[in-house]
């Protein structure tokens, strides 16, 4: 491997896109012409959104493209929707697809929300007499009120702004920590911007009302603001996603009928409230629903991803988000998940395919989005606890798996329909179909395009 020697740079940031790729191609790559050639191919067609996408981010070379699919017939509430999915994994969309269409002919699913308020946090020292504090916190809380209203005022006219700020002492856990915990009402948008700039205008308040405020003395009138920034755990911006019939009517799955299925499959989701190892997986499969539409509407998953993974210890014990009861002949399957998302702001209408996947949903608000969100979760994880307590995993995944590997071998319509028809029932790996197509183009060499 040729050595390279100009690892180091600085001004990056202020170079053009092609001086950047010229720089990374020359100092890295072990064919830079063919990297050019590829960072390039995937610049967008048009200018004018390559300049909106290299926006979102610094130092943009290229785009990193990932399937945009769709999953149709979710029915929620009544409605129908055909769902946007970005998601890399195979199997993923069809799964949805499927549990979808099962349910659409079982009363579709249901979707509640249980509430939409978020949470932000001033972090604070203080040393000083905390009855003096707790006796002057009315005053100062209306201040806090008062010193952001011009910032919360398009809110309030929506319906929404700050709910509720609590002065917390935390001194028995950190010496002279406190904290002001504020709830928020943040309509259609997700609302980080909009939290955060309150509650760093409440550090602001806080700072000039203990200098000002006769009740302090000497060192009380000083306080050190730690950090102001909202929090990803919002256990009360929820919603219930949820399915139900009668047991008979899930049908048959090959030898296995209906009751066996519906108590093998609350067995599984049981054994994901009990064990931790499980639970990781099972909630893993839910969120390839979930994080595959917050992407499609341009939402952020890391926010969902963390938020979702802390609620589902909220008792102390890692466990399935989705629960499963069987009584009276019925089987009910539901999802309760916290999803702070929004339909306005963000990226959510800059990203050009963010914007059409919220056309494709009906332009819904946050909370529609929520039930949507949660329904296709709760899709996701009936059809792999479906898979897994009956035919397997594999067999799906394997069926994806060969079509991937065929593809990368520039398989032809020939070849993929040979490799099929041999494939089908057995053990698939890379080498395995390697070793088949290229067996194959020995006996009859046929041309390898498609
Ligand atoms: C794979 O991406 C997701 C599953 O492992 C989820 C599960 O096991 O429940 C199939």
């Amino acid at each position: 491997m040729e050595k390279k020697t100009k690892k180091s740079v600085t001004g990056f940031s202020k170079l053009s896109k092609e001086d950047k790729i010229n720089w990374i191609a020359d100092n890295f790559s072990n064919d830079p012409e063919r990297l050019k050639k590829e960072l390039i191919g995937f610049w967008h067609s048009s200018q004018n959104q390559q300049k909106i996408l290299d926006g979102f981010s610094e130092n943009t070379l290229s785009n990193f493209v990932m399937p945009y699919g769709v999953a149709p017939n979710f029915q929620i509430n009544g409605n129908t929707y055909c769902v946007p999915m970005v998601i890399e994994e195979s199997s993923v969309v069809a799964a949805a697809s499927s549990a979808a269409k099962f349910w659409s002919t079982r009363g579709g699913f249901k979707a509640e929300i249980i509430g939409t308020t978020k949470i932000g946090q001033v972090h604070f020292s203080w040393e000083g007499d905390i009855a003096k504090l707790q006796k002057v916190f009315p005053v100062l809380k209306e201040k806090l009120i008062e010193d952001t209203s011009h910032i919360t005022a398009n809110m309030r006219k929506r319906g929404g702004g700050i709910l509720d700020i609590e002065l917390l002492d935390l001194t028995h856990l950190e010496e002279n920590y406190y904290q002001l915990k504020v709830s928020f009402e943040t309509c259609d948008s997700m609302g980080a911007n909009f939290i955060n700039s309150n509650l760093e205008t409440f550090g602001k308040t806080l700072i000039s009302f203990f200098k000002n405020h006769s009740t302090f003395e000497g060192e009380e009138k000083n306080v050190t603001i730690i950090m102001a920034i909202l929090s990803n755990y919002t256990p009360d911006c929820l919603v219930r996603a949820s399915v139900e019939c009668d047991i008979e009517e899930l049908g048959s799955f090959g030898e296995m009928n209906a009751s066996v299925f519906a108590s093998k499959f609350k067995k599984a989701i049981t054994i994901a409230r009990i064990d931790p190892y499980r639970a990781t997986t099972h909630n893993k499969g839910i969120f390839n629903g979930i994080d595959a539409v917050v992407l499609a509407t341009a939402n952020d998953f890391r926010a969902i991803e963390a938020c979702g993974h802390s609620y589902a210890c909220r008792d102390g014990q890692y466990r399935s988000l989705s629960q499963c009861y069987l009584q009276g002949g019925r089987f009910k399957f539901w999802l309760d998940i916290p999803l702070a998302v929004g339909t306005v702001g963000g990226l959510t209408r800059l990203h050009p395919l963010a914007n059409r996947s919220l056309e494709l949903l009906g332009n819904p608000s946050a909370k529609e989005l929520m039930s949507i969100m949660a329904s296709v979760g709760l899709a996701q994880n009936f059809a792999a606890i479906k898979s897994l307590v009956t035919t397997g995993i594999q067999k799906g995944h394997m069926k994806m798996h060969l079509m991937n590997i065929l593809n990368h071998m520039d398989a032809n319509e020939k070849e993929t329909t040979k490799a099929v028809e041999f494939f089908d029932g057995k053990d698939i790996s890379f080498s395995s179909v390697r070793d088949f197509i290229q067996a194959l183009r020995k006996e009859n060499p046929i041309p390898t395009t498609k």
